[in-house]
């Protein structure tokens, strides 16, 4: 329930991950040309076609480096060649590895937001994930009203006008990890558990549907991964150690 202010350092070729760590990579979507071309020759056939899909030439590289970054890092776990790596989604949308491929039991989930993309492994644990850009002029007081609990919109208001963007990116990317890690995406209304969301106090997931044991179950983790936007994680942990490592573009 610590905040934390990542550095991303270099990955290991082979890294390996006791119960309780949590690795994040960080991948930046803009990528040479070759290591475009390398990455979607590992795409599968599905994958392929739903980059060709994609009208702007930015959009469909974008989607090509973030499914096979995931690839390229998912495979150094599990060393399985990146072309050959299966997914399954739940009923929801969340992917995982198929489970014959997964001797390791890797927990994986995955945000995008201006031009990166951040991928949260565990092992054995629920995990989600969530980055946002910070908009200044984004009506936030109008949407919290709507989305977040009474005691989280009344926290927000109190906040000097100043803070209050922060503060609401904060408080969606902490309740998006949430409903990430459970896997049932916005099925889950977000007023139905409260997180904590005033700047430089510790990330916490206070308590769902009114009680504070459930949520003790979880911790959130604040990220920073970059100076303009906020980004959490939801595992099912209580004791954790994060390793932050930056994509080079390498297999
Ligand atoms: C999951 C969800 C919260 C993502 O929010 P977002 O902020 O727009 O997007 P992000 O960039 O943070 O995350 C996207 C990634 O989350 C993952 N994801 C998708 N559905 C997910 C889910 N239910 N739970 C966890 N992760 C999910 C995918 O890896 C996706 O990556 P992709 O776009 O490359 O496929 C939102 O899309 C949602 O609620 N989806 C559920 C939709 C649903 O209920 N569908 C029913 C079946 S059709």
């Amino acid at each position: 329930m610590i905040a934390v202010v990542a550095s991303w350092n270099s990955p290991p070729q082979n890294p390996t991950l006791d119960i309780g760590s949590i690795h994040v990579w960080r991948v930046s979507l803009a990528q040479t040309q070759s290591c475009l071309q390398s990455l979607q020759q590992t795409l599968s056939t599905d994958e392929q076609t739903k980059a060709e899909r994609f009208h702007f030439p930015k959009d469909r590289s974008q989607f090509i480096v973030s499914r096979g970054a995931l690839r390229a890092i998912l495979s150094r776990y599990l060393h399985i060649n990146p072309s050959l790596l299966r997914f399954d989604c739940n009923p929801y949308g969340k992917p995982s590895i198929i489970a014959s491929q997964n001797g390791d039991t890797l927990r994986f989930n995955l945000s995008h937001s201006r031009g990166i993309t951040l991928i949260a492994i565990t092992k054995n644990r629920d995990i989600g994930i969530d980055i946002e850009g910070i908009n200044p002029k984004f009506p936030c007081l109008e949407i919290a009203e709507k989305f977040f609990t009474p005691l989280e919109s009344h926290v927000l208001r109190s906040l000097s006008e100043h803070l209050q963007p922060t503060a609401f990116f904060t408080c969606w990317t902490r309740k998006e990890a949430y409903i990430k890690a459970v896997g049932k995406g916005l099925s889950i209304p977000l007023n139905q558990f409260e997180v904590s969301l005033v700047p430089g106090e510790p990330a916490a997931l206070l308590n769902i549907e009114g009680n504070p044991e459930e949520a003790s179950r979880w911790s959130l983790i604040e990220l920073i991964p970059s100076s303009d936007m906020v980004g959490a994680i939801a595992v099912e942990l209580c004791c954790w150690k994060l390793h932050c490592w930056q994509w080079t573009g390498e297999f």
